[in-house]
């Protein structure tokens, strides 16, 4: 499966509020992680890289009472993202990691949730970040890694989907080599546990409606076996207890350059 998975050749669009919201207490988690890791008086404009459907748009721009751009390379994600959001500090545009459509020294933040797997030239990506920050501008990463995703146990019933994900994604040490290498200091890097659903049997919904990028990549054959392992599963479980994953979030500053650039 190509870094560059098209979105637009799926309908993950319709599903994807449903197959991977987050209950409000988590969205609380997130903003308050967020938040703690910069100064908020600082935090003027966002970039949410890949917002998809714009699941923290809303969110960063709460938290930082901040101006985002949501850019998103799906036309399906970004106009689902479109009619999810209306606010005056919000604007979505079309575009990508290796193509943001704006002006140098634009932006504070740039955010990426489970988006930096999916650029296919980091290294055209990381040229573009620093260009578009403005001076020590920050890049927060919320991703999962090669580590956290051996604890999680859905991809445990998907082995092609396993296979998948453990090679795109990132591993802790190699993606910060990657960003130091580029001009970027690691300030902070923390494992968020999140709660993903209020049960198994949620979790088991939320894992069937396949929007998960790795779970649309395997045959339809190996999805409905896996699915039906995993629903054995999840109703062999208490199932009043929440469902917990761990995240990451990496936080990289710009490196201050007194003779003006790299
Ligand atoms: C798993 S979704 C995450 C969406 C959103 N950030 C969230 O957390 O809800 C990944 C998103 O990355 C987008 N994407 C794919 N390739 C990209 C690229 N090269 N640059 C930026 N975004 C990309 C996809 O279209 C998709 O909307």
């Amino acid at each position: 499966m190509p870094a560059s998975f098209d979105y637009d050749e799926t309908n993950a669009h319709e599903r994807y509020d449903k197959g991977r919201s987050l209950p409000p207490e988590t969205l609380r988690l997130w903003q308050e992680a967020i938040i703690g890791q910069l100064p908020r008086e600082e935090v003027k404009t966002i970039i949410d890289l890949g917002c998809g459907t714009g699941r923290f748009s809303l969110l960063l721009s709460d938290a930082f009472s901040a101006k985002v751009y949501g850019i998103e390379p799906s036309e399906k994600m970004l106009s689902t993202a479109r009619q999810n959001i209306s606010s005056s500090l919000i604007t979505f545009l079309k575009g990508s990691g290796e193509g943001i459509p704006l002006p140098a020294n634009t932006a504070d933040m740039i955010f990426l949730s489970m988006v930096f797997h999916h650029i296919e030239d980091k290294e055209k990506a990381l040229f573009g970040f620093r260009k578009v920050l403005k001076d020590k501008g920050h890049v927060l990463i919320r991703t999962s890694t090669r580590q956290s995703m051996k604890t999680y146990f859905w991809p445990q019933f998907f082995p092609g989907a396993m296979e998948i994900e453990m090679k795109r994604a990132p591993d802790r040490a190699e993606l910060t080599g990657f960003f130091k290498d580029r001009g970027f200091y690691l300030t902070r890097h923390l494992l968020v546990k999140q709660r993903f659903a209020k049960n198994h049997l949620e979790y088991f919904e939320k894992i069937s409606t396949r929007t998960l990028s790795s779970l649309q990549a395997i045959s339809d054959q190996e999805f409905q076996d896996g699915l039906a392992r995993l629903k054995e599963y999840c109703l062999s479980r208490n199932t009043s207890l929440p469902v917990r994953e761990e995240i990451d979030l990496f936080v990289f500053q710009l490196r201050y350059y007194p003779s003006g650039g790299d």
